[in-house]
């Protein structure tokens, strides 16, 4: 592969572009969006750019401890993990990613599903 996906999609400019368009979803979504009204949207937006940018070979990149750490009391449970999955793949698909780059860049997200999710469903 000669070109990571990053470059590809033209790199942090616009990778910051469809961050902010999988946020408004986000935000608007009755099941995930509740998780984000005290959160000050534009630091998010920022860090979930590098996170992303990371998952398609950018230079940013996020640890999974750094990761479990942010997201350690939220109580995540899978269904709100299931949400923000299906989002972002709507979002992907909304900027006309390949197939390919949508499947690598979700692949990426749902094995950080454990990661992620802290309250279990009984
Ligand atoms: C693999 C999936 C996910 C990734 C890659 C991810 C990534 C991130 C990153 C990079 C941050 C910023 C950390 C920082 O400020 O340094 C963050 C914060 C946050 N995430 Fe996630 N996230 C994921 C799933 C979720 C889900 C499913 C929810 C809620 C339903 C969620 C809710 C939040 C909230 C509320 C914050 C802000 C925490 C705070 O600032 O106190 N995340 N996430």
């Amino acid at each position: 592969m000669s070109r990571s996906l990053f470059d590809k999609y033209g790199g942090f400019a616009s990778v910051s572009k469809v961050v902010s368009a999988f946020y408004d979803k986000a935000v608007e979504s009755d099941i995930i969006g509740p998780y984000f009204d005290d959160i000050d949207m534009r630091s998010q937006v920022d860090h979930q750019t590098k996170f992303i940018s990371s998952l398609m070979g950018g230079p940013a990149s996020y640890s999974d401890e750094a990761l479990q750490k942010v997201h350690s009391g939220l109580h995540i449970d899978r269904t709100s993990f299931e949400e923000m999955a299906r989002l972002l793949h709507e979002t992907l698909e909304d900027f006309s990613f390949e197939r390919s780059g949508v499947d690598q860049i979700m692949h990426e997200i749902n094995s950080r599903a454990d990661i992620v999710i802290t309250r279990h469903d009984s």
